[in-house]
């Protein structure tokens, strides 16, 4: 799959919009400084959170305003939390906050064992409730996906349905979207960005780095 080619079918990628394109320019660009790297990655954080609140379902609210009208609105179905996966995850945490007040926020730590190449669980904490809740995950780079299939395989031990799971990340390689698409084809996926390729490490091409080490390093 090419930069051109079509997505699987449970992944939105943003519109590629003259800020979209500005803003990934200067987060892949090697000479940007730490602070610069946070600044702009957030702004583009912020929109990726803002476009996964918009699949969320909504239901009829009817309400009354100031003037005394009644007005027929909507309000979210359910309860939603988020699930960052450690460590990079952890930087999209505060754009959710911003866009959902008082919003319950999950951690996994999954790490690759480099001998065997397995993405292994060492920690997670969790809402009591999840099962009742939407999902968003959290996780800015979609490489291999397969830090996040060991996530949502905890998310959906813990009784969360797969169709509840929005993934919302700034950059995929095509590997990673296909990973998930077969693996949890009801689960959506909310990408700023798809790139083209995997290299040989792993890492996204043309890429930006590794997200962790330029935000928190
Ligand atoms: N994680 C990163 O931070 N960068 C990549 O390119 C792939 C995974």
């Amino acid at each position: 799959m090419s930069e051109s080619t079509n997505l699987p079918p449970n992944a939105h990628r943003l519109p590629r919009t003259n800020q979209l394109e500005g803003l990934m320019t200067i987060i892949r660009d090697k000479t940007t400084s730490r602070g610069e790297f946070i600044f702009y990655a957030d702004r583009l954080i912020r929109l990726i959170i803002e476009s996964g609140l918009n699949v969320l379902p909504t239901i009829p609210k009817h309400i009354t305003t100031e003037t005394g009208e009644k007005f027929q609105g909507v309000g979210f179905e359910g309860k939603v939390c988020g699930v960052s996966i450690l460590r990079a995850g952890e930087a999209m945490e505060s754009a959710l906050r911003e866009c959902l007040r008082s919003v319950r926020i999950g951690k996994v730590l999954v790490q690759r064992n480099e001998q065997t190449g397995e993405a292994h669980l060492y920690y997670a904490k969790l809402p009591e409730d999840i099962h009742e809740r939407f999902v968003l995950l959290l996780d800015p780079m979609l490489a291999t996906g397969g830090s996040a299939i060991r996530a949502i395989e905890v998310l959906l031990s813990r009784g969360v349905q797969q169709e509840k799971i929005v993934f919302l990340n700034v950059l995929s390689a095509p590997e990673g979207l296909n990973v998930m698409y077969e693996k949890y084809p009801k689960m959506k996926i909310i990408t700023g960005w798809v790139d083209r390729q995997l290299d040989q490490h792993n890492y996204i091409v043309p890429g930006l780095g590794d997200f962790g080490d330029r935000y928190f390093a």
